[in-house]
């Protein structure tokens, strides 16, 4: 199997040497109902600063509460999450998640539904038209600032989704396969867009981005995690051999790409180990 040069990670891993990654979970377990359902256990994970860390695995395993630990919406049952090297206690700074159904609200414009995240964490007017001006702009929405959801395409209301976010200017970007409703032509689109968004020195952040699509993870990740069915557990976790700069054409031209992609498809199908899953529990 392919591994990744070292300084494809550490290039992109920011902040010096000695700062906490941005998430890390030791042994974290998050029941619901008096623990008749498992969401994911044991969970142990570290995302760097300013890393792109896709995160594929079977439904059901734990993926979308996962996230929802990480933006402190919901508490784990045991364990620790920590977030910049602290507990997860509520929502912590700098993250913003970006969900697959949009989230937007329907009776507000493009413009205030881009402003909205920053409106309520109580930013100035001014930051918050040179914010969402610039980033409606980065995704190819200057224009539509007073139109209504309803009058945008699913591809451009994702994008306002994201300005909501990237306005906010998160340190981590938590996003639930946010280009999943989308037609295989926006989402390539909107993948090549954030890819080249985050090219950019400033705004490179920590990403957890998950995907039931391997041709996404692979076009986007630094590293993928690939976790096993539920109760979900961090299986295996691949290092991206594509590099920076990278786009569609030339992560698919590149003949690892076949064999990653065959190998976590096997991973994917693979039934879970009944040995396995008992050493686990
Ligand atoms: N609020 C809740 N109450 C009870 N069970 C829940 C709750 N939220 C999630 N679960 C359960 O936890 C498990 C993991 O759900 P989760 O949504 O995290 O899966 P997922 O990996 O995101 O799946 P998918 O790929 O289908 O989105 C599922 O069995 C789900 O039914
Ligand atoms: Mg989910």
């Amino acid at each position: 199997m392919a591994t990744a040069p070292a300084e494809i990670i550490a290039d992109r891993s920011g902040a010096g040497a000695n700062a906490a990654p941005a998430v890390q979970a030791i042994q974290a377990t998050k029941m619901f109902l008096d623990g008749a359902v498992i969401a994911y256990r044991n969970l142990n994970l570290e995302i760097k600063r300013q890393e792109i860390l896709c995160i594929v695995g079977p439904s059901g395993c734990g993926k979308t509460t996962l996230l929802r630990s990480i933006a402190g919406l919901t508490d784990l049952s045991t364990g620790e999450l920590l977030v910049h090297g602290k507990p997860v206690k509520g929502p912590p700074d700098g993250v913003a998640m970006v969900f697959q159904h949009f989230g937007l609200l329907p009776w507000k414009t493009v413009y205030d539904n881009g402003a909205f995240g920053l409106r309520m964490s109580g930013a100035n007017e001014a930051t918050i038209k040179e914010r969402v001006t610039r980033y409606l702009q980065l995704v190819g929405l200057a224009g539509f600032e007073k139109s209504f959801p309803h009058q945008l395409s699913g591809g451009m209301q994702q994008r306002v989704g994201l300005v909501r976010a990237l306005a906010m200017n998160p340190s981590i970007m938590l996003m639930d396969e946010p280009f999943a409703a989308l037609d295989a032509q926006t989402r390539e689109t909107l993948q090549e867009e954030l890819l080249s968004l985050m090219q950019r020195p400033e705004e490179r952040k920590a990403m957890v981005f998950i995907t039931h699509s391997i041709d996404e993870a692979l076009l986007l990740a630094d590293r993928i995690a690939i976790m096993t069915a539920r109760p979900g557990k961090i299986d295996e976790i691949l290092p991206s051999p594509f590099g920076w700069p990278r786009d569609f054409d030339s992560v698919q031209r590149n003949p690892l790409f076949a064999e990653m992609r065959a190998y976590i498809r096997a991973k994917l199908k693979a039934p879970t180990d009944p040995a396995k899953a008992k050493e686990t529990a």
